[in-house]
């Protein structure tokens, strides 16, 4: 339905602000199920994703409405549904963090199974394993994960791999659980944090998120709070990644710089310079990058969801770079839209071996999933000539309002609504 157009080469300079987290927003979001009292939330970024999870919510019987800009208020005092709907859940995975609260508050839930993505399969094995160790009997019935307990009991969880998803999901059962819970090799995403810090401000009793052991003192209710998302750290170095190969200087506003160590060493080790306030940073790159290698990781390693974006920086530094990719199977789809614009990259397995090109030059390109097509968007900027992203559906999950954002730093970019185009 719709697509964007670059005409790129145009040097890049301002500032552009940060919207607030999408992988906190939804998580505390689904957080408020377990609240008995009303919940505002600020700094909610205006995504589909977001109004997705609104709608997933509403179905499950909250009272929501948007107050203001980025404001939203939520009320789940009411009747609450144990069955999250499948026609909404099925359009994104996250809609799964629904099942924690829902088990800790009616001790039976029922959740479609979220199905895989590009980029892997994702299962969530990790989640319903943490469900059992709390006392849950859990089953597959008809595409769906159903959980029912008499009572949920305290107890330690063992991750098998640092989950997101799965921290935060437990995280939320644990909250209204009999007893004390810990979870070991948790996820320490800023995310996780944030979710830690709502959870506390409604009444819960957790410490230790952002450290690999979480421990969660149970507790009879949850009430109400005020409540303000942190920064989207991966919007945030989607612009300091343009700020290094924009041809100017870009200041990344209302940004964590706290939460972007490792985006920010890798860029400094590339030759861009980086000037770090409280609630922003400034990049510029005025003499080029050179090559280097990455690996991601669970946080506080290499953000996996800023591998497309760093790999466009690659694209044009000096030299040979490496991406490994350790977090999901199949995230390279990317790779072959940069080919479309004259980059030089090779993939085996996990991991792509990038060779620095003069320029990209202008195509016709897809957003195969949300971080590649920011990516293919970063690609068209710095291109000489006409880009034209396809399937921008992608990019509006996560990036709210990029077209006119980017349009403020001189971007010559403009989204083009055509019914005519299919998906
Ligand atoms: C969250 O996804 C983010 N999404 C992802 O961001 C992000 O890429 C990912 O964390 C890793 O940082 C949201 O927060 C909404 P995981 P999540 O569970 O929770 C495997 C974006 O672009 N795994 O940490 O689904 C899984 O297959 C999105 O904003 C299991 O095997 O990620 C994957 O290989 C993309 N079993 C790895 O762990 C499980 O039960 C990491 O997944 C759960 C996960």
């Amino acid at each position: 339905m719709a697509k964007i157009l670059i005409r790129g080469g145009k040097p890049l300079n301002g500032s552009i602000k940060v919207s607030g987290a999408k992988n906190a927003a939804l998580p505390v979001m689904a957080a408020t199920l377990l609240s008995t009292e009303p919940v505002i939330l600020k700094n909610v970024p205006d995504l589909n994703d977001v109004n997705t999870m609104a709608r997933v919510l509403q179905a499950l019987g909250v009272k929501w409405s948007k107050i203001g800009s980025g404001e939203y208020s939520f009320d789940a005092s009411g009747d609450i549904s144990e069955e999250a709907p499948y026609e909404l859940v099925k359009t994104m995975r996250a809609s799964f963090f629904v099942m924690g609260p829902l088990l800790a508050r009616l001790k039976k839930v029922r959740v479609p199974l979220p199905g895989g993505c590009a980029i892997g399969v994702r299962p969530v094995n990790i989640h319903l394993k943490g469900f059992e160790a709390l006392g849950a009997k859990v089953s597959i019935e008809g595409g769906c994960a159903v959980a029912v307990a008499d009572r949920l009991i305290g107890n330690k969880i063992m991750l098998d791999f640092p989950s997101v998803g799965a921290t935060e999901n437990l995280m939320m059962a644990a909250a209204l659980a009999e007893g004390n819970s810990s979870i070991e090799n948790a996820a320490q995403e800023p995310e996780i944090v944030d979710l830690a810090n709502f959870l506390n401000a409604i009444g819960a009793k957790i410490t230790g998120a952002g450290s690999p052991v979480i421990k969660i003192e149970g507790v009879e209710r949850l009430g109400g709070a005020h409540y303000s998302i942190i920064p989207d750290r991966i919007e945030a170095g989607t612009f300091m990644v343009l700020g290094a190969i924009g041809g100017g200087t870009v200041k990344v506003e209302k940004c964590e710089p706290e939460h972007q160590h490792a985006l920010i060493n890798k860029l400094r080790e590339m030759g861009a310079k980086l000037e770090i306030h409280s609630d922003m940073v400034e990049v510029s790159a005025l003499d080029g990058l050179k090559g280097v290698e990455v690996k991601t990781l669970p946080f506080p390693g290499f953000p996996t969801d800023m591998q497309a974006q760093l790999m466009v920086a690659m694209c044009v530094a000096r030299g040979t770079s490496s991406i490994t990719e350790t977090i999901f199977e199949n995230r390279f789809m990317h790779v072959s839209e940069l080919a479309r614009m004259g980059a030089n990259v090779n993939t085996h397995d996990r991991t792509a071996l990038i060779h620095g090109v003069e320029l990209l030059k202008g195509a016709p390109v897809s957003a195969t999933d949300l971080r590649a097509g920011a990516a293919m968007v970063l690609a068209g900027l710095i291109a000489e000539g006409r880009t034209e992203i396809s399937q921008v559906y992608h990019i509006d999950r996560g990036y709210e309002d990029l077209v006119g954002r980017l349009k403020k730093i001189g971007a010559d970019i403009e989204r083009i609504e055509d019914p005519e185009i299919d998906e």
